[in-house]
């Protein structure tokens, strides 16, 4: 029965499994006896060092290591970012603005690259990496972060030979300038800045051992850790957070606001009713710009179409193995062996009907609205997006508080038509990362806006045209 159409259990390979079943998740996923991740995660992480946050196996040092940095990811700790988030927009929009005056065609998805990854470089190290203000992808890291992750879920297959390979991929790029290896450097030096012109110091670390200093950025947040603490919280640690934020961090976020902007574009009557919301809100001035996180969280229908987006385009499209416990396991009606490998990927999740009902492959933010509160638990219990239990994304928030403050802008702002029409379809590569490419666009003035040069994008008092 494998395999056959409609049946929630599919062979992907020899021992391992694909599995479109709610009940399931529960389990695989679960926080109690929890079940180990497989070891093709290995293969995103540098052999020869200790693993990432992310790419780790090892439960019980996963569990110490997370716990202890949890305070990286709270609200009060991303919303001090915003004034610096804020300058990102005003340099994205200033960029649109170029663009729509010169009507020249663009590739919106790698802005949203440049936006995410200097987005990721300011949260994590302190500084943007400059892409947005090159307008490039500056030294190869937009390149590196899709490598890294090209690397991983491929060599992933056979993680017993990740540390051969990855040996012989730095030797041929002596100077490590593509994917994993590249990373490391980038954090190395940022690390090694940190050691130069510290940050917060031991003084900020509470009895708790939790990092008391909102607006610092991760690394040196994580440098205060390791000065309270040097034997138990080495450098080695500080990189075990940080590869992931930004391997993890940019291209996720980026691909999610261009499936905003491509279902939006694609369906005119969500794009009409998130401009009325947001219009709205500016008439009765709770909308500012630039539009704080507070105000967007405050806008219904901008939350359910940033939801519907990630349900309908999660960033990561592979399944997420774990490995089946000693004894085995009954799943979907099935038993599995100890040993199997198991995982639910979210492109099947999140369009499973009988939980997000028989439009599941409709593009429609009221999915979140105009529904019960028990009908929204049933869909957030199977929303995979960001996977489940204790190895479920840590830096959620952060794509929420990107993607709430710059969307509205550029909505407001400016429009944007498929350069080749409204038939228009992109492509879809599927590398862990699932990117767009083909994402042609022009983009024009919307009236009655005036862009002002340094100082944002504000609404002409009387509603005319520059
Ligand atoms: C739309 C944006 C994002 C999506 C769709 C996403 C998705 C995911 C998924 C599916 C996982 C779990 C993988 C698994 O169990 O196999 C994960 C883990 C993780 N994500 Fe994200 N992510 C996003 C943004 C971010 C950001 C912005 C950061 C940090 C700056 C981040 C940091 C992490 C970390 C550290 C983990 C590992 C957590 C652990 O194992 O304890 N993610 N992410």
């Amino acid at each position: 029965m494998d395999g056959a159409e409609g049946c929630p259990i599919v062979r992907i390979a020899p021992n391992e499994y694909s599995i479109d079943d709610p009940d399931a998740a529960k389990i695989l996923y679960r926080t109690g006896r929890q079940l180990e991740k497989s070891p093709r995660y290995l293969a995103w992480g540098v052999p020869t060092n200790e693993q990432n946050l992310f790419s780790a196996t090892n439960i019980t040092r996963h569990a110490e290591r997370r716990r202890q940095t949890a305070t990286l990811y709270q609200w009060s700790t991303l919303t001090a970012f915003e004034p610096q988030l804020d300058a990102l927009t005003q340099e994205l929009l200033g960029r649109m603005t170029k663009l729509a005056d010169s009507r020249r065609e663009t590739q919106l998805n790698h802005w949203f690259h440049y936006y995410a990854l200097d987005a990721i470089g300011t949260i994590a190290l302190g500084r943007p990496f400059g892409l947005l203000q090159a307008a490039s992808d500056v030294a190869g890291l937009m390149e590196s972060v899709q490598r890294y992750s090209r690397y991983g879920a491929i060599v992933g297959v056979f993680p017993e030979l990740h540390p051969t390979i990855f040996r012989l991929v730095s030797l041929l790029t002596p100077t490590g300038a593509y994917g994993l290896g590249y990373l490391v450097q980038v954090m190395n030096q940022a690390i090694a800045d940190e050691t130069v012109s510290p940050g917060p110091q031991e003084k900020d670390v509470e009895s708790s051992g939790k990092v008391n200093n909102s607006g610092s950025h991760f690394v040196s947040m994580l440098h205060s850790m390791h000065a309270a603490n040097p034997a138990d919280f080495t450098h080695d640690d500080i990189r075990y957070h940080v590869v992931p934020a930004i391997g993890g961090g940019s291209d996720t976020t980026a691909i999610t606001l261009s499936a905003a902007m491509y279902y939006l574009i694609k369906t005119p009557s969500a794009m009409y009713r998130l401009r009325e919301e947001l219009e709205q809100k500016e008439r009765e001035g709770s909308l500012s710009h630039p539009v704080t996180l507070r105000q967007s969280t405050e806008c219904n229908y901008l939350q359910a179409v940033i939801k519907e987006t990630m349900r309908m385009y999660p960033g990561n499209g592979l399944p997420m193995p774990r490995v089946i416990p000693e004894g085995g396991l009954e799943l979907a009606g099935r038993f599995f062996p100890a040993g199997t490998l198991v995982g639910i990927n979210a492109w099947v999740a999140n369009f499973n009907p009988t939980v997000f009902g028989p439009d599941a492959d409709t593009f429609r933010p009221e999915r979140w609205l105009d529904t019960t509160a028990e009908q929204i638990t049933t869909m957030d219990n199977y929303f995979m997006t960001f996977g489940k239990g204790p190895r479920t994304c840590l830096g959620k928030s952060i794509p929420f508080l990107e993607i709430g403050k710059l969307l509205p802008e550029l909505l407001l702002n400016f429009e944007f038509d498929l350069a080749r029409g409204p038939s228009q379809q992109w492509r879809l590569l599927d590398d862990w990362f699932v990117r767009q490419e083909g994402f042609d666009v022009r983009v024009r003035r919307r009236e009655g806006r005036r862009i002002m040069e340094g100082a944002g994008i504000k609404p002409l008092p009387d509603g005319g045209n520059e």
